[in-house]
């Protein structure tokens, strides 16, 4: 059997001829850089996510960016968010020649600890970026009593979490920004790059659309420096057509992902299963809606474990394997390895498993029978690199 860890083919066969129906419109209209389809899908996107207002640009990377550009945010300042993250969260910051201030995550969550945000506090933070990583969003509420005491932007990295909530509010909807990923493995993919940001502030929706193309307001005269940050319209008019299946999709997503706990749980082989003691800790629900754009468990010799699946047809992946902290390019940060702990720890343990609506019952059975087998055949004989991480959480 194979188990892929995304087959975009299998969603693509359901939604043939409404994206087919949406570039064609695109292609008669001959309008490809922003215009009407851009425009409607900012609307489509701002109602999904409980906004006002949403600006399309190339990709979720350049919506980070274009944030931090809006406020202004360079040399001299500090920007807190996650070791623990994709690239792109910590590289706008550094493009900008701001600093990255680190806090280490919530290991239960793979989120911020926000019980370790206050301290790193310092008279030039300007903003914090959550990241509400494989789709659980971050703990917002003290995030933005912190913000609002010391007066600091809140830019929600929503980049994996498109439709998630905390306390019944959408990702994107709480700090000042939400960014989100088009990027086409994403559960709202594009076919290509793409990204938006969601705010209910219109005069920073106002200044990320100057900003987006070049800071030209009126045409050709320009009051800032801003970027080509434009989203296309086939991207658009692809992601508006998609929209109205994310709900559907989202429950697939959460489906498998109650039958994975059912599953491991069965197998006796789930951290809550006191049986064994080589175990598999399971993604913990803590927020009301997660989207589950990741399934990642968490094992001891978890690379072994990969390349197992691997032989096996199961397609895994590390989401990440170097923190951001050690990583070579942010060396002039000065952090050193053991900084943080459960970033470091996080990242050699975790593992995301196939998790795409479209997968049925037998092929989830079949990820967790490889496991269970994988797990039995390395149980715990004395070798403590081979005993079970849960006892530590
Ligand atoms: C957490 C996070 N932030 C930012 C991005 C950047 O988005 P994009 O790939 O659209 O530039 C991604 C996408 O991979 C992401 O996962």
């Amino acid at each position: 059997m194979q188990v892929p860890l995304l087959d975009l083919k299998a969603q693509y066969s359901t939604i043939k001829s409404e994206v087919e129906t949406a570039i064609a419109e695109v292609m008669e209209s001959q309008h490809f850089i922003l215009g009407p389809k851009v425009e409607q899908c900012e609307r489509a996107i701002a109602k999904y996510s409980g906004c006002e207002f949403a600006v399309g640009v190339t990709s979720g990377s350049d919506a980070l960016l274009a944030c931090l550009m809006v406020e202004n945010i360079g040399p001299g300042d500090e920007v807190i968010t996650t070791p623990y993250t994709f690239f792109a969260t910590v590289g706008a910051i550094s493009r900008l020649g701001a600093t990255a201030v680190f806090v280490d995550i919530d290991p239960v969550t793979y989120n911020l600890d926000v019980s370790q945000i206050a301290p790193k506090i310092t008279p030039k933070t300007r903003a914090i970026i959550p990241v509400h990583l494989y789709g659980q969003m971050a703990e917002m509420d003290p995030i933005m009593a912190l913000a609002q005491k010391q007066e600091l932007i809140v830019i929600e990295d929503a980049a994996q979490a498109i439709g998630s909530e905390y306390k019944a509010r959408r990702a994107g909807s709480i700090g000042h920004y939400g960014c989100f990923s088009f990027f086409p493995s994403k559960n709202l993919g594009a076919a290509g790059d793409g990204g938006m940001i969601v705010s209910n502030d219109g005069q920073r929706a106002e200044k990320l659309k100057v900003l987006r193309a070049h800071g030209s307001k009126p045409k050709y005269h320009h009051k800032v420096v801003g970027g080509n940050f434009r989203l296309d319209a086939l991207q658009a008019a692809i992601v508006s057509a998609k929209l109205p299946h994310l709900d559907k999709w989202t429950a697939g997503r959460q489906r498998n992902a109650s039958l994975y706990d059912r599953l491991f749980a069965e197998a006796g082989i789930a951290e809550t299963c006191s049986a064994k003691a080589a175990s598999v800790i399971l993604p913990k629900v803590v927020t009301n809606r997660h989207i589950f754009n990741q399934y990642v468990i968490r094992v001891s010799r978890r690379d072994q474990l990969q390349a197992y699946l691997q032989k096996r047809g199961i397609g895994t992946e590390v989401y990440y394997p170097v923190p951001m902290h050690i990583q070579e390019c942010f060396a002039y940060l000065g952090c050193k390895n053991g900084a943080f702990p459960e970033s470091e720890r996080a990242a050699k343990e975790t593992l995301a498993l196939p998790i795409y609506p479209e997968l049925v019952e037998s092929q989830l059975q079949y990820v967790v029978d490889c496991i269970r087998d994988f797990v039995l055949e390395s149980e715990p004989d004395g070798d403590p690199s081979k005993q079970a991480v849960g006892s530590r959480l």
